[in-house]
């Protein structure tokens, strides 16, 4: 057991929150003693598992001494004001991703964490998962030479998922840009070291009752000459994680039978019972998944000079010029329990993970670019990229 856990309190109990709570159960140097929600059921049942004091505003939580950092899992719109607040209260951030959906209060908050003194990490996202990690450090040690190329594809249901009306509207962080396409921004360049330089995109935004990006390609070229293709289908009736060992991107095994049910489970509704049947992935109403492998976000491949990396749920597989080879990537106990590495490095040991507020920006930057450039046709020259410290 550890003798000095981060005490974290979280400000929104919703979906965010129940993926991280497996993480928080299994690991012992951080424990929850507050959180902030609208929904009185929630804050009871926040009190009842874990003992702590459930406010009902962010402000309310900020102001709560017990609390050393604040997790941030509110919906995007709000996570500047959120962090804002947190960081003006002196508590260290973690902010699931995105950042925020401007690049304004991307800025207001990078601001504010460097005039606190305190430390601001975007996460969880895919960057963080264990193969993703073991990845970066095995391209970084130069073992197989120059990192050339990465492609990144996923084919998901992800917008036939229940969601709230804004989820659905671009402009408020709708839609697949901001919600993942910036895990796999954020993944792939964790891999090639964070510093985009020009990128072309298409986007498709096909199914009129649900009128936001759903699927996009683009091409990003990277300051040390690498370039990546990043694909992603939110449409998808094809399941990448076909090609991942039938495991789900929460590390949980797929049920084959199962097909076609996100999309069934829509049939009829209308937003406000879709926003509704959303609730009930929220936290007290049930909804964890039961991870058993490493979360992934599909099939990734990077190649090296000297060798082939591909991605799996369970760590890398080395195609190299005369022989393969697995090298795994332990599962738990925690499931994200890099995340929590990144949170207790910051907070008792001052040391930084890639992903800052910084890091956030500039991942936010390219979900920007992606529209820009999808809108306008022509290339986008990034400017707010940030490498790892
Ligand atoms: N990294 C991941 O795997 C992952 C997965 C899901 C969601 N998320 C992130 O979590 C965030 C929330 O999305 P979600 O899907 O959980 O939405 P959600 O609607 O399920 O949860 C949002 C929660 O915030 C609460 N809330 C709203 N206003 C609030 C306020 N003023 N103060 C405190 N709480 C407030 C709501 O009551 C709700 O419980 C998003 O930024 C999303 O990107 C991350």
């Amino acid at each position: 057991m550890t003798s000095d856990p981060v005490r974290l309190g979280v400000a929104g109990l919703g979906r965010g929150f129940v993926l991280m709570i497996p993480s928080f159960r299994a690991d012992p140097r951080v424990t929850l003693v507050a959180a902030a929600a609208p929904r009185q059921e929630s804050r009871d049942a926040f009190e009842a598992e874990f003992g702590g004091t459930g406010h009902a505003s962010v402000e309310a939580l900020c102001a709560d001494d017990q609390v050393e950092a604040i997790y941030v899992a509110t919906p995007h719109q709000m996570h500047a004001d959120h962090v804002c607040a947190a960081l003006e209260a002196g508590k260290h951030v973690l902010v699931d991703k995105p950042l925020s959906v401007t690049m304004e209060d991307a800025d207001r908050m990078v601001a504010a964490a460097e005039a606190s003194g305190r430390h601001l990490i975007v996460g969880p996202s895919h960057s963080f998962d264990p193969p993703v990690e073991l990845a970066a450090r095995m391209i970084e040690s130069g073992e197989f030479g120059k990192l050339r190329m990465i492609q990144a594809l996923n084919y998901t249901d992800f917008l036939y998922r229940p969601r709230r009306p804004e989820e659905l509207r671009t402009e408020e962080g709708g839609g697949i840009l901001f919600s993942q396409a910036i895990h796999q921004i954020d993944l792939v360049r964790r891999l090639a070291g964070g510093m985009g330089t020009r990128l072309t995109a298409m986007t498709g935004a096909w199914d009129p009752a649900r009128p936001t990006e759903g699927a996009f390609s683009a091409l990003l070229g990277f300051a040390s000459g690498a370039f990546a293709t990043l694909t992603y289908s939110g449409y998808a009736h094809f399941d990448s994680d076909i090609w991942m060992d039938d495991v789900g991107e929460l590390g949980q095994q797929k049920d084959p039978a199962a097909y076609g049910r996100a999309r069934r489970a829509l049939e009829g509704l209308d937003p406000e019972a879709e926003a509704k049947l959303k609730q009930t992935r929220t936290y007290g109403s049930g909804g964890e998944v039961e991870a058993t492998r490493n979360e992934h976000f599909g099939p990734v491949i990077a190649l090296c000079d000297r060798a082939d990396l591909r991605l799996t749920p369970d760590g890398v597989e080395v195609f190299g010029d005369t022989g393969r080879r697995f090298v795994e990537a332990p599962f738990g106990p925690a499931p994200r329990r890099i995340v929590l590495d990144a949170l207790v490095n910051a907070v008792r040991h001052d040391i930084a993970p890639p992903q800052t507020g910084a890091w956030g920006r500039a991942s936010l930057e390219i979900c920007h670019a992606i529209l820009s450039s999808a809108a306008t046709g022509q290339p986008v020259d990034l400017q707010r990229q940030c490498g790892i410290a």
